[in-house]
């Protein structure tokens, strides 16, 4: 019933996004003087055609067709005169493959209702990668898609490719559903985090897949309200809450769902993970349900010791309060012995965390729990043994 209920409201909000297109005026950016040689900078076409839709009193559409278009940025910024402008995608938008500066390749500011569908992004990150592989001062490099400040925003059906660093960023916004989309990079580009959320409330993020070299979602202070679902990871680092509490004042991070997860190969599974050091964050208020795990390092997994440079962390202890994480009906192998591990804070001890039919094991042997300063219960069939 929960999950019908679930689905529906998932249907109107998809019904509620999906665009009318056949009545919006429709900017073609060819027309705009794009042109899909792979040289010629769309930017100003871009930016020509987003001022007349977004500056259109009625619903507007600007549409990408198909080929490859070089891009070198383009920052579209609100408020618009409507609220829904569409972005309709059938070819793709190609980044420089130089990475002089690190700002935002694709950024939108202060919009509302702003929907893209379909199409790629290549963040043609490779060069940036190889020089940071080699240990060289390099730019810390672009973000590929970023939305801030904005609301009603909706993701469908995008493919982004081989971003210079994270790959869609969602920070401080409000009603954002990412769904039917595609990540990819290396396992070893670093940096390339799938999917950022932070500072938002009612993010959705459903039927995705993402490989990369870095978080396959990460969630930073300040999210409320996220629902992940239907997400295959792998390779990369897993699911991750946090990091969380750099700050001494920090928002937050409170009810997010993870429900029906795939992680293959992936270095964590389901993740929290703190500093070592002082800070009023907190997470509350989390349900991890149905995963899979193959082969994950870190299959479940709390962090709180997390000090990069061994510099501003007393005694390690983390400051963020960690309660009411619930796992249930977690499954599959974990790469390392320790298939659930639980480093909770000595001054801020993990609270009322639950695990529910979990079974993991390390290859065909048995798993380990550990757990340091948490406390909860367990119930249904536990296996490695809960040790809260
Ligand atoms: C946009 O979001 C606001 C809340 O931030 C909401 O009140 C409003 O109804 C939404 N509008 C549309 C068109 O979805
Ligand atoms: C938690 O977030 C979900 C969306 O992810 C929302 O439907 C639900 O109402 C929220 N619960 C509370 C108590 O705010
Ligand atoms: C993990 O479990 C194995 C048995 O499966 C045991 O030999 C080993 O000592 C355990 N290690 C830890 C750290 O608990």
């Amino acid at each position: 019933m929960a999950s019908l209920r679930s689905s529906l409201s998932l249907l109107l909000v998809v019904a509620f996004f999906h665009p009318t297109s056949s009545d919006d005026t429709v900017y073609d950016l060819v027309s705009f003087g794009a042109n899909p040689d792979g040289q010629t900078d769309s930017a100003a076409p871009l930016l020509k055609a987003w001022l007349a839709a977004c500056g259109s009193p009625a619903p507007a559409t600007i549409r990408l067709p198909s080929g490859r278009f070089f891009l070198s940025r383009a920052a579209m910024n609100g408020p618009c005169n409507n609220r829904r402008v569409t972005i309709q995608m059938d070819g793709t938008f190609e980044a420089p493959s130089s990475y002089a500066d690190s700002e935002d390749w694709i950024s939108f500011d202060h919009v509302d209702g702003v929907s893209i569908i379909g199409g790629t992004i290549d963040g043609r990150g490779a060069s940036l990668w190889d020089c940071k592989a080699k240990g060289l001062s390099c730019p810390r490099g672009s973000r590929s898609l970023v939305f801030c400040n904005s609301k009603n925003i909706s993701i469908s059906g995008l493919t982004s490719l081989n971003s210079k660093l994270y790959h869609i960023v969602i920070d401080r916004c409000q009603n954002v559903l990412v769904q039917g989309v595609k990540i990819s990079a290396p396992a070893d580009s670093p940096n390339t985090d799938g999917v950022h959320v932070q500072g938002s409330a009612d993010v959705t993020i459903v039927a995705t897949g993402i490989g990369t070299g870095d978080d396959c979602i990460s969630v930073g202070p300040g999210t409320s309200n996220l629902w992940i679902e239907r997400v295959a990871c792998g390779p990369g680092h897993g699911i991750s809450i946090g990091s969380l509490g750099k700050q001494s004042e920090e928002e937050g991070v409170q009810n997010v769902t993870v429900k029906t997860a795939v992680f293959t190969g992936t270095q964590n599974g389901l993740r929290i993970k703190t500093w070592g050091r002082p800070s009023d964050g907190f997470v509350k208020g989390v349900i991890f349900q149905h995963a899979t795990m193959q082969n994950v390092e870190n299959p479940i997994v709390i962090t709180q010791s997390y000090c990069p440079n061994h510099k501003g962390c007393p005694g390690q202890d983390s400051g963020v309060k960690i309660s009411q994480v619930t796992y249930s009906d977690i499954q599959g192998s974990s790469a390392n012995p320790v298939a659930v591990d639980f480093s909770c804070s000595p001054t801020n001890p993990c609270s009322e965390i639950g695990l529910e039919n979990i079974k993991l094991t390390y290859g065909n042997n048995a798993a380990n729990a550990s757990c340091k300063n948490a406390d909860g219960s367990a119930s249904g069939f536990v296996i490695p043994p809960s040790c809260l």
